[in-house]
């Protein structure tokens, strides 16, 4: 078997894969004309300025600048290498890569130890399982569950576990199938002891709820007390295959129906997850005691772009739901929040009130994002006193400015007329004056907008007539191989006057003589580089005309050629003038021909 994969086989994997389907998985695209549009998945945005072309097969962001075919998006968004890529989207489509996989997969080493810490996790969880549900051991672990409101059913869904009142039963149990006590260290679940250097387990006498990442590999185990031992839920800690901030717990199992209902339930514990899921809210995730970070957010816009928020409604959980809600609202996502009565967490809620009530009074009747605003602000305040009243008028009115639709912000003051008895022409009078002062105060203030943003930005808005004539020269070359030797020649010699357009017909000419024919996708991964790459994707998805006529080749042309003529007339300029201010006329005289003899040539 070969280590590496066939040239044939990749354009096989290029022609049988649609890029669409597989940035679907990741982003969710609209067909908008010819392509696809969704938010980019590299960048955090609210309007979408990410793009897919089926024709070219190619993706580019007008936002970031991200570009390029299906092998590097996969590349970029999952941090893998090209062979990686390639062999995934080999089995999504059944092509037999015919390789050595493991070498395949670059250093063996590192591989196979990762390998060990994922085999030692899976075996874990199914052993721990096994304790819990079939052994004496595990009874009262099982009974303590069971009289929480698991059921037999998600405790097998959920793979939920038992760990032995034991120091040395997992390092045992492990290290006799030749697990080295290293790996086993580095993956969390034993413990080294300074004083002699033997090793003990972590987890002893708790309920172990396994953790998986987004391909349902079990990657750690967070262990709940049975009694009151501190802490409530012991932790794997972060090893090189888990990292908190970034893992969803019940992502993998609950994104088939996230997709399917294009809407996510936000939990703060899994017990609450769990819970949820056994009343029919089977598309419920949850974070891991830490707040929602932006890497959660990226893994959420994967699939979905409206989320309930459904915390714990004590003190805690309201202000942990607002601080969620804003960082999702200001990542475009559609909100709702989820309230329950006496501060009750929604474990506990369906406990006490039953699966039913669950669905159709709390997730059901969940308040939007301002209603949810409208409640949080109050909280305090007495609205019977004037102050707090005004107060709390000036906020609401605050948060209506941010509102982006004018029917939504029309709503929200008619609610606060009604509520307050106020004139509603007050009411939007206030709400413009607040507008304009905070576009006033936001105007003088930098924007916190990502880099990429703003360079991209920059040079979409900064093009001298000679960049668009190359660029739309390249736009034609690679569309058709005619049109690139063409103006090949017509440049007689003469190089584009941007470096990298130069570098990218150099690479086009060079892929000419390889294919017959212009294949964007292919030439995307003939290129080396992932500069030249996202600069080709942005140039593809310009819109040009099909044919480029004489006329509008002729003109292109003389743009590019023009331009190192222009610069050396403004350097003679320069020169004519400093000739004159020195009294030398004949020399100056002599630079005016030139100058006159370049204008001509142009
Ligand atoms: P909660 O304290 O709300 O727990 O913590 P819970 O979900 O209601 O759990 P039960 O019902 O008491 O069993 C919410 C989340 O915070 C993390 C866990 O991920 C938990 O699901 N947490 C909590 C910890 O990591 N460590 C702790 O000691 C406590
Ligand atoms: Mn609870």
């Amino acid at each position: 078997m070969a280590d590496r994969i066939a040239e044939e086989k990749i354009d096989r994997i290029r022609q049988t894969v649609d890029i669409v389907e597989i940035i679907s998985d990741y982003v969710q695209l609209k067909k908008q004309g010819r392509n696809y549009f969704g938010l980019c998945p590299f960048h955090g945005e609210s309007t979408p300025s990410f793009s897919v072309s089926p024709d070219k097969q190619i993706f580019h962001c007008f936002g970031c600048g991200a570009g390029g075919n299906v092998f590097s998006f996969l590349m970029e968004l999952e941090g893998i290498s090209f062979q990686e890529a390639a062999i995934k989207l080999a089995s999504k489509v059944n092509i037999d890569l015919e390789i050595n996989l493991s070498a395949a997969h670059g250093e063996k080493k590192v591989s196979k130890e990762f390998q060990a810490m994922h085999d030692a996790h899976e075996l874990l969880q199914k052993f721990y399982h096994h304790l819990l549900v079939n052994t004496k051991e595990g009874q009262h672990a099982l009974e303590y569950l069971l009289e929480r409101g698991f059921t037999r059913e998600s405790i097998d869904k959920f793979q939920i576990g038992y760990s032995l009142n034991s120091w040395d039963f997992v390092y045992k149990f492990l290290s006799k199938r030749d697990f080295s006590p290293e790996w086993l260290e580095k993956a969390g679940l034993i413990i080294r002891r300074e004083r002699d250097g033997n090793y003990f387990d972590r987890f002893r006498d708790r309920i172990m709820f396994p953790i998986h990442d987004r391909n349902g590999k079990t990657i750690a185990f967070s262990g709940r007390s049975l009694g009151h031992d501190e802490p409530k839920y012991l932790n794997s800690p972060e090893t090189a295959i888990f990292n908190k901030s970034k893992i969803l717990y019940n992502y993998h199992l609950a994104r088939p129906s996230i997709k399917k209902m294009q809407h996510a339930v936000l939990f703060e514990g899994f017990a609450d997850c769990i819970a949820a899921d056994r009343s029919g809210v089977e598309n419920g995730i949850a974070t891991m005691g830490t707040s929602l970070t932006d890497e959660h957010i990226a893994l959420l816009r994967q699939s979905v772009q409206s989320v309930t928020i459904c915390y714990d409604s004590d003190k805690a959980g309201i202000e942990a739901a607002f601080r969620a809600g804003n960082h999702l609202n200001n990542a475009g996502f559609q909100i709702k929040v989820a309230m329950m009565a006496d501060g009750l967490d929604p474990d506990e809620y369906i406990k006490k009130k039953g699966p039913e009530k669950f669905r159709n009074e709390v997730i059901g009747a969940s308040l939007t994002w301002m209603a949810f605003k409208f409640l949080y602000f109050r909280r305090g305040k007495n609205l019977q006193i004037e102050g707090d009243r005004l107060a709390y008028i000036e906020v609401i009115i605050k948060e209506i400015s941010k509102l982006d639709k004018a029917v939504e912000r029309d709503h929200y003051l008619r609610q606060l007329a009604a509520e307050f008895s106020l004139s509603l022409d007050a009411l939007n009078q206030q709400q413009k004056q607040m507008f304009f002062a905070e576009k006033r105060a936001s105007a003088g203030k930098k924007e916190p907008v990502n880099k990429p943003v703003l360079i991209a930005k920059q040079v979409n808005k900064l093009k001298p007539a000679h960049i668009t004539a190359e660029r739309r020269l390249i736009a034609h070359m690679l569309k058709n191989r005619d049109v690139a030797y063409k103006v090949q020649d017509l440049l007689a010699g003469q190089m584009f006057n941007n470096d990298e357009h130069q570098a990218i017909i150099t690479y086009l000419l060079g892929f000419y003589e390889e294919h017959e024919e212009p294949d964007s996708s292919a030439f995307l991964t003939y290129i080396q580089d992932g500069n030249l790459r996202r600069m080709v994707a942005n140039i593809e998805m310009m819109s040009i005309n099909d044919e480029l006529s004489n006329q509008e080749l002729t003109d292109y042309i003389k743009q590019v050629l023009n331009y190192p003529k222009l610069l050396k007339i403004k350097e003679k300029e320069v020169e004519l003038k400093e000739a004159e201010l020195q009294g030398e006329f004949s020399r100056a005289a002599e630079i005016g021909n030139e100058i006159n003899q370049l204008r001509k040539s142009l």
